[in-house]
């Protein structure tokens, strides 16, 4: 027996080597940690149940009868971050580059499948170099596999992506299918095809990080949700995102212990919005001065910056912010904008996450540009997201409310629960100036009569009162009992029943 058990120990050994020390080193030396020891860092210290280790590819073709290594590129298993069961899986770029087989992918879709079936998310760390080319269709066929179980599982349980080295093909094209996708700078990159490719097709010559780098991602194509300076880091940081969400689509968002006063005043923010209506202030400041502790998990913060999303909590349960910004080309709505909150939107409604939506929006921005690159429609992917939002809608107008801006940003009209506005708000089709010049067109060479009613239209319509008198606005409120209010709201709201009619599916103006 004591050999026998001395055999699994040799095996479990020679398996935890993966590609071997050679190649192991090489991934540190170029700052990369391992699969292993970044499934170690991921977890609970201690709480990683391995699957599959022996698992071994079947290829014979191109020598590689002669090349079976265990576990075949890719660690997989479940877990534990801070006491919630989470399913995890590996690339081990140390053999085979962390390439996908047809083992590799039954590896990945067991896991899939464990997942879904226990309800609980799904983490995959990505460090690998696509279909493992002398398996060919085969690879091809594991990599289906994998895309089928992402898009069931979609909305069911979150799944998350870290891309921690360079990653290709079906390796970039399974995490874009996820929910969030996280990248390491200087060391993961993702492209559909590689620099030599690239040059060969189309004869531009481009480096790994110009193509498909983290800084390209989070800024340029939206692709990152965020990005982070190590792998150490970033599995920190991945922790730290999974306690604001639920387990999944039905469990409701989590609670956490909350040691912050829920009646907690900020008077600073009656003094937050400057007197000049065009000059800008920090929307994050309101949003950490209202959260609870001031922990903000910000979604996209390098993409469309003249939007902010992401995760907080009030009175320990998380939900998803969703602000204009005004320091950020004045908070007003492009595509690029829209596209960001319309998605967060959606898996926030999704995964039974309340939205706390703070407005100071000067409208949509005009322009060719915007047009030709389809602003109608990517605008009105926030406004199908909102108006088909289920979950709680807390809505805080701090200043401009402008244009169908206005109809877009959570309003009443669109289904949200809550609307507050602050006295310094300004509900109205459009900025004064604007206005003027439109109905007294005539009066324009007459400084005078320009003013007085350009002054007459500010009295008259840049306040919250107009929208108040009808009931759109449901209360204008102090600027510094705003945390009081939203958590007030929000627990009101907690039991909140709204159905949508039953359908397929909607048809998102994709
Ligand atoms: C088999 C692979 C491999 C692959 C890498 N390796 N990619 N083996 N299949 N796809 C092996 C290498 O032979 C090498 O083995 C080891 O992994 C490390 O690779 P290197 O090239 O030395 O590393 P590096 O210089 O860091 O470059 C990493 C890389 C590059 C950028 C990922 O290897 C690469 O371009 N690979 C091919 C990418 C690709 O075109 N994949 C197919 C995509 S098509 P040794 O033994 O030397 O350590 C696809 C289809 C699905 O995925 C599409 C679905 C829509």
């Amino acid at each position: 027996m004591k050999d026998i058990l001395e055999k699994l120990d040799e095996r479990r050994a020679n398996a935890r080597l993966g590609g071997g020390t050679k190649r192991i080193d090489a991934q540190h030396a170029r700052g990369k940690l391992t699969a292993r020891e970044r499934i170690e860092l991921l977890l609970d210290k201690g709480s990683f149940e391995e699957f599959d280790t022996f698992v071994q590819h079947r290829c014979s073709d191109f020598g590689m009868e002669n090349t079976k290594v265990p576990g075949d590129g890719v660690v997989t298993g479940w877990g534990t971050i801070n006491g919630r069961t989470v399913f995890v899986f590996a690339k081990d770029f140390t053999v085979f580059g962390g390439s996908l087989s047809e083992t590799h992918a039954a590896k990945i879709t067991k896991i899939q499948d464990m997942a879904l079936k226990m309800r609980a998310p799904i983490i995959g760390l990505f460090d690998a170099g696509g279909a493992r080319i002398q398996e060919g269709v085969a690879a091809l066929g594991g990599y289906g596999e994998v895309f089928r179980r992402n898009v069931i599982a979609s909305g069911v349980i979150p799944q998350i992506s870290v891309i921690m080295g360079p990653c290709a093909g079906g390796d970039v094209y399974s995490p874009a299918m996820t929910d969030f996708i996280f990248m390491v700078r200087d060391t993961s990159y993702m492209f559909v095809t590689g620099p030599d490719v690239v040059k060969t097709v189309t004869n531009e010559t481009v480096t790994a990080e110009e193509l498909g780098g983290a800084k390209v991602h989070t800024t340029k194509s939206s692709v990152a949700d965020g990005a982070w300076d190590n792998d150490l880091e970033a599995l920190l940081q991945v922790r730290r995102l999974m306690d604001f969400l639920p387990a999944n689509n039905t469990e409701g968002s989590p609670a956490w212990p909350s040691f912050d006063a829920e009646d907690r005043v900020e008077m600073s923010l009656d003094t937050l919005v400057p007197d000049n209506p065009n000059k800008p202030y920090d929307m994050k400041e309101l949003i950490t001065k209202v959260v609870d502790e001031g922990d903000f998990f910000e979604i996209q913060e390098s993409y469309a910056k003249n939007i902010v999303t992401g995760f907080a909590r009030i009175e320990g349960r998380s939900v998803g912010i969703v602000a204009n910004q005004p320091m950020v080309l004045a908070g007003v709505l492009d595509s690029d904008a829209s596209r960001k909150a319309a998605r967060f939107v959606r898996f926030c409604d999704a995964f039974n996450i309340p939205i706390v939506t703070f407005v100071d929006v000067p409208g949509f921005l005009p322009g060719t540009a915007q047009e030709y690159g389809g602003l109608i429609k990517h605008g009105a992917k926030l406004l199908f997201a909102y108006s088909q939002a289920t979950v709680p809608l807390v809505t805080i107008i701090t200043r401009k409310a402008f244009g169908g801006a206005y109809d877009v940003m959570a309003s009443k009209h669109v289904g949200a629960d809550v609307n507050y506005a602050w006295p310094t708000a300004q509900i109205a089709v459009m900025g004064a100036k604007g206005a003027v010049e439109i109905i007294f067109r005539q009066d324009i060479g007459d400084a005078e009569k320009i003013a007085a009613r350009t002054q007459e239209y500010e009295e008259r319509f840049l306040s919250p009162f107009v929208a108040a008198e009808r009931g759109y606005i449901d209360e204008v409120i102090m600027p510094h009992g705003t945390r009081r209010r939203i958590a007030r709201a929000l627990a009101m709201l907690a039991e909140k029943k709204a159905e949508q009619p039953w359908k397929k599916h909607d048809n998102l103006p994709l």
